[in-house]
């Protein structure tokens, strides 16, 4: 049996673009997202697919609708609790990986462990483990500028990964990877998948990584095809 893992009910949202001017992007989105697979959203850009994964990771409120992860519906918690469970049981990927310039791949791992509470010597060790299942134990004391843009974004992940989530968004991964970048990438979701039954819903325009994907949704006029 699947079991779903997040499932949103009938999403609604809105942008103002000038005080009269309202822009109706999501017009009432629901879908199902089975636990340990790999879930895809397609659809043109502008289509709404950022704004739905915000909204359904608890970054964005929805007008109207229910999101519901692990069972919990998230729709109406407070920012304090919201703020808990993104730490707990969510993990992001961006197309740009947003890794601190100033910090070495260990510690761009290590910060959100510590300020998590985690001790300072625990979370560099858990970030070394983690850098070790992404492929990248030799690059640990390299800064983002020293990398290439696929080691970046498997930096990313790692960071993702830090604090075991059930869930990881990937928004448009790969994005600013070559082709043999991305395809690192695209194996690494699916053996995070397999080894760790971690749960995949990621937005793409490669096609390829579309092909990995269990459950492909379309995002079109403001719903899921
Ligand atoms: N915070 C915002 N304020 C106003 N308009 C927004 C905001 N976020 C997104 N939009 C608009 O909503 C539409 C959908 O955006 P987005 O979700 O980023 O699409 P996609 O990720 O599919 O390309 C776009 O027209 C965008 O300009
Ligand atoms: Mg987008």
């Amino acid at each position: 049996m699947s079991e779903i893992i997040l499932e949103a009910k009938d999403i609604f949202k809105s942008f103002y673009k000038t005080k009269e001017q309202k822009l109706n992007i999501l017009k009432g989105v629901s879908l199902q997202v089975v636990r340990g697979k790999i879930s895809i959203i397609v659809g043109a850009s502008g289509a709404g697919k950022s704004t739905l994964l915000h909204i359904l990771s608890g970054l964005d409120n929805a007008d109207s609708g229910e999101v519901k992860l692990n069972g919990t519906d998230i729709s109406n918690l407070s920012d304090e609790k919201l703020s808990s469970l993104r730490n707990q049981k969510i993990g992001f990927v961006f197309q740009f990986h947003h890794l601190l310039p100033e910090f070495v791949a260990a510690e761009n791992i290590a910060i959100p462990l510590m300020i998590n509470g985690e001790p300072k010597q625990k979370a560099l060790q858990r970030a070394e483990e983690l850098l070790e299942l992404v492929g990248l134990s030799d690059r640990a004391n390299h800064k983002p500028s020293e990398l290439s843009g696929g080691e970046q974004q498997r930096v990313a992940v790692a960071r993702a990964l830090a604090n075991n989530p059930d869930i990881i968004f990937a928004d448009e991964p790969t994005g600013n990877l070559d082709s043999a970048n991305s395809e690192l990438l695209h194996k690494l979701f699916v053996e995070l998948k397999e080894k760790l039954g971690i749960t995949f819903l990621v937005v793409t325009h490669n096609p390829q990584l579309v092909n990995l994907g269990d459950k492909v949704f379309e995002m079109k006029d403001g719903v899921i095809h």
